[in-house]
């Protein structure tokens, strides 16, 4: 099997880092492969804005502790209580994915960018996984403000995130991949 195949099959999500920081030339990398994502007409309509600043990520935590207190789910109500919660798994790097709403298609084009992202940092050894949860406070009134300090330009609308880091865990299984989702039409 080539390089690349291998790297999509042996992706897990990670949810366990180490403090360390990546270098920057592997979040270099990252991003890059994030901008060579196909687009909707090539429009490119992302923008990536990198958290690597603790007392941010320590904020958009608690923004989004907040938001799972009054969320009214259950679930999200228990984990939002415990002392270390933590939305993005104490990643060192956070990275949010958002794209122009006028463009065609900015949630596919958005969402192929982190994943693109995922794969590039596999291939470099480095753990990943899509954060959803700051999603529903960036589209809510009280992320608004959130919005105005990471910089996420004005039209823009907030795709997905990943949080990303240096794998504190061994690499998982993989979660068994569902069966008959294909349709060979020959
Ligand atoms: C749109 C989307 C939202 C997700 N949100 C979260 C999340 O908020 N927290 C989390 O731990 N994992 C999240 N995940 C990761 C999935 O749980 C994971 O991809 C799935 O269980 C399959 O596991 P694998 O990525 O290891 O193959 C999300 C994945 C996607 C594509």
């Amino acid at each position: 099997m080539n390089e690349t195949l291998k790297t999509i099959l042996s992706r897990r999500s990670i949810r366990r880092f180490k403090e360390e920081q990546i270098k920057d030339e592997e979040l270099q990398a990252i991003l890059e492969a994030g901008k060579f994502a196909p687009s909707a007409m090539n429009q490119q309509p992302w923008h990536f804005t990198v958290v690597q600043n603790k007392e941010l990520l320590q904020k958009i935590n608690e923004v989004c502790r907040a938001a799972f207190l009054k969320s009214g789910i259950k679930n999200f109500e228990d984990r939002a209580k415990a002392e270390n919660f933590t939305i993005f798994y104490n990643a060192p790097t956070f990275i949010i994915v958002s794209a122009d709403a006028k463009a065609i298609a900015p949630q596919n084009d958005g969402s192929l960018a982190l994943g693109y992202m995922f794969l590039a940092a596999e291939s470099l050894d480095i753990g990943s996984c899509w954060i959803h949860a700051l999603n529903l406070v960036l589209t809510s009134e009280t992320g608004e403000a959130l919005k105005k300090e990471l910089g996420i330009p004005e039209g823009y609308i907030p795709v997905g995130s990943g949080a990303f880091g240096y794998k504190g865990i061994q690499q998982p299984s993989p979660a068994p991949r569902k069966e008959n989702t294909v349709n060979i039409i020959k």
